[in-house]
């Protein structure tokens, strides 16, 4: 029996990332946050000075790139790049931007498959991000795809910039929401569209908690758990 994969991809502010670990732990299976991998991509060539002009140095760079997912001392997720922690740094605007262009690029999807799909470890795997369903693990038995408005998700990125004391206009932000929106799902590779067997949820007036009860059920559902 292959091992069971859950896969949630939805546009970034759709709340995937935090439905994603919440079911993960619930399943206590393992979780892969693909983005991320993007983000260190994104972060590894600006440290290292390699333009997002030259794909087969980028792919390069992703296919040898020294990365450690873990927990620090109070049990906090943590990422470190080449030994150096990386956590903070990748979550920035300019990071996102950056990981959304190296995104972009075929040779760097292409150098990520395998790390993506080594993932997939007993008990089983919540994998998160835009291509999951679709490409990573097409194969996946349960694949949500999460999406809200594009109104809502500038708002909870507001809230959080906010609640960090960091301070920006809710208009700039929807139009950064919206700019992104458009480079990741018109993109030629791997854009991001539902799979065909997707079940789609629309979380503008749901809670997170609402979102996570509704995908435990249909795990709990197809996995006779
Ligand atoms: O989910 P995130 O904001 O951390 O993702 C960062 C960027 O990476 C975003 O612009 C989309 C891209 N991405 C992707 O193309 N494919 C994935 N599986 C995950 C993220």
């Amino acid at each position: 029996m292959t091992t069971p994969v859950l896969t949630i991809d939805g546009p970034s502010g759709s709340g995937k990332g935090t439905i994603a670990r919440q079911v993960s732990i619930a399943l206590g299976w393992h979780l892969l946050d693909s983005g991320a991998l993007y983000r260190l991509v994104g972060l590894a060539s600006a440290k290292k000075g390699v333009s997002t002009e030259i794909p087969g140095e980028l792919a390069e760079l992703a296919r040898h790139m020294n990365v450690r997912f873990g927990s620090d001392e109070q049990g906090n997720e943590r990422i470190w790049l080449d030994g150096e922690e990386v956590s903070a740094q990748i979550r920035t605007e300019k990071a996102g931007e950056r990981a959304s262009i190296v995104a972009s690029i075929p040779a760097v999807r292409e150098a990520l498959l395998q790390f993506q799909r080594d993932c997939r470890k007993a008990p089983g795997l919540v994998a998160d991000g835009r291509d999951m369903g679709t490409q990573v693990f097409a194969d996946a038995e349960l694949k949500v795809f999460l999406t809200a408005s594009a109104e809502e998700r500038a708002k909870r990125r507001h809230k959080q910039l906010n609640d960090k004391g960091i301070d920006v206009s809710l208009a700039a932000l929807s139009r950064d929401i919206e700019d992104r929106d458009r480079r990741d799902s018109q993109r030629t590779v791997a854009p991001l569209t539902p799979a065909e067997d997707a079940r789609l949820i629309d979380s503008s007036d749901l809670s997170i908690d609402d979102v996570t009860e509704l995908v435990l059920g249909w795990a709990r559902e197809i996995w006779e758990m």
